[in-house]
């Protein structure tokens, strides 16, 4: 049993309302800690919101609000779309929390006291999108950011700079020595390349540019920009303090998962690293990369018109849950690999995998053991833990674990649907109904009863997808909701009466073509 696991995803900005992006890294997010929570009672997840900032002054601005009106009107977007989705986050930060900008001013002046932070003149190009200074070689061949494809700004300022220069041999060391630092994998070389050429950044930016920040301890010209105020959310949450961290810091820290994008790995492999060095911190045990998701193959960008929310989704095909989303955001794409989401796709996902698959196996089995047996598991209906359902169950088990310990989200659903298959496959081949034409009543009896443990273990291995049909699985077994890990033993699943005729219900409904979907007009 793991100790702890202390999970956190990006902040986003708050300079719009969350979309089907947004909603992918925290269904991921949510999806690994609820799992965790499986294991451990000590997993934690932190989430927030990334509020200081050109592109949120200028939008206030735009809309003829203050920045901070800005900030709130979208924070609370944010904080519906994730309770609408069930993320189970532990805390949600914004940065415009006092708290976290208290902690954040400390955080600089130890930077500066450590000689990490000096002041300079400085002649660059900004962009506003990345929030940061790029240089000429990072450019598209038109001079345009690759990432937003606008032309960057140029600037010149006294700023303050922060000594990444100084850490460069530091951090890849680090990154060749801890395999698991950066995940996945395939990223390291990348990440190495861009080491080798990485300058000391701009960490301020007057006050007469952008007001909209932290200000610079000691110096009301300077505004805090933008990095070292956005990544330290991830200590400055749990009561990191220069002088005096808290016991929840000391028993969390170092992170176990910083959960990002694959667009702001640098920020968080580099960057963060040495900010964290510089403060004598140990780095977290592993940056997970995900991949983006695009809508019907195109990238989701407001200027094209084509970015949808997550309630969207749910209110074009009538869903009251977000299960049947999360499962198929969380299975949208491979370890660290793009993936897309359409509405087809979406429909025929879950209708083969929630609704044939696992909810019409939960649905014959059960109308199965009222008409043979009164709805009755008898005692000796109980099979050995050697049976092959058995096997199969512990194995899934074993292996989903290890899909997890390597973030690999997606291919753990992908075990669990394999496994009910396999349930499936075994009810056709032992024809349970036959056996009771035959009077081998039985044998009958132990058919159903390795199907109805199996949907047992099924219930508490989706469960990090699917919470609400996980629960209506144990509901309809008349098992209690206790999802951890060491309720997958065999013979868990209590013998005696369980079910009757009109308790039966379909745990997933197939989504029907009719609701398919208008939502991109409207
Ligand atoms: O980058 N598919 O904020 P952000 C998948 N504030 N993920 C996506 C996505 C998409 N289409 N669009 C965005 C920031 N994301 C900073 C982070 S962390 C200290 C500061 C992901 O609102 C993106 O990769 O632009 C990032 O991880 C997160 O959403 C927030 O993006
Ligand atoms: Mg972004």
């Amino acid at each position: 049993m793991q100790d702890k696991f202390y999970l956190t995803t990006a902040i986003d900005y708050v300079n719009g309302a969350p979309h089907i992006g947004h909603a992918y890294e925290k269904i991921l997010s949510d999806v690994i800690i609820r799992h965790k929570r499986q294991i451990t009672d000590n997993a934690y997840m932190l989430t927030g919101t990334d509020e200081h900032g050109i592109k949120i002054q200028k939008t206030a601005a735009s809309k003829g609000i203050t920045p901070k009106e800005l900030c709130d009107e979208n924070f609370s977007k944010f904080e519906q779309a994730w309770k609408e989705l069930e993320i189970s986050y532990d805390q949600i930060i914004r940065t415009t929390d006092e708290k976290h900008k208290k902690v954040v001013k400390q955080i600089f002046k130890k930077l500066l006291e450590n000689g990490d932070i000096y002041k300079h003149s400085y002649t660059g190009l900004y962009c506003n999108g990345c929030e940061a200074f790029l240089s000429a070689k990072d450019l598209t061949e038109d001079g345009l950011c690759p990432d937003h494809q606008k032309k960057p700004e140029e600037i010149t300022e006294e700023n303050y700079f922060f000594r990444l220069s100084k850490y460069k041999d530091k951090i890849a060391d680090y990154i060749k020595s801890h395999p698991n630092f950066i995940r996945p994998a395939s990223r390291v070389n990348e990440i190495l390349n861009q080491l080798e050429n990485i300058e000391d950044i701009s960490v301020s930016r007057t006050k007469s540019s952008v007001q909209w920040g932290i200000e610079v301890p000691d110096d009301d010209t300077q505004s805090i920009y933008v990095w070292i105020d956005a990544l330290s959310n991830y200590i400055t949450a749990i009561g990191y303090d220069v002088e005096n961290p808290s016991d929840q810091f000391k028993k969390l820290w170092p992170a176990n998962v910083h959960v990002i994008g694959k667009d702001i790995i640098k920020f968080h492999s580099i960057y963060w690293s040495a900010i964290l060095m510089s403060l004598g911190l140990p780095l977290a045990e592993s940056i997970y990369a995900h991949g983006w998701i695009t809508l019907d193959q195109s990238k989701m960008s407001k200027s094209l018109g084509n970015v949808i929310a997550p309630h969207d989704v749910l209110k074009a095909f009538n869903l009251e849950k977000p299960d049947a989303f999360r499962y198929y955001m969380a299975s949208a794409a491979q370890t660290g690999k793009d993936g897309n989401y359409s509405d087809d796709d979406f429909k025929e996902k879950v209708n083969a995998d929630l609704a044939n698959n696992i909810g019409n196996l939960l649905n014959r089995t059960l109308n199965m053991l009222v008409k043979y047996f009164d709805g009755e598991i008898k005692s000796e209906f109980v099979t050995n833990k050697d049976s092959k359902i058995a096997i199969l169950a512990a194995n899934s088990k074993e292996q989903i674990i290890n899909c997890f310990n390597n973030f690999e989200i997606a291919e753990a659903a992908n075990i669990i649907v394999a496994f009910a298959d396999n349930v499936n496959k075994y009810v056709t081949e032992n024809a349970p109904w036959t056996l009771a034409k035959e009077g081998k009543m039985v044998e009958c009896g132990q058919v159903l009863y390795n199907v109805l443990e199996a949907m047992r273990h099924i219930a508490i291995m989706l469960y990090p997808y699917c919470p609400n049909i996980a629960a209506d699985i144990l509901t309809q077994l008349d098992e209690e909701q206790n999802y951890k890990y060491d309720k997958l033993v065999w013979n868990g699943i209590k013998t005696g009466k369980i079910t009757e005729k009109d308790k039966i219900k379909p745990v997933f409904l197939r989504l029907d073509s009719e609701f398919a979907t208008d939502k991109k007009k409207g």
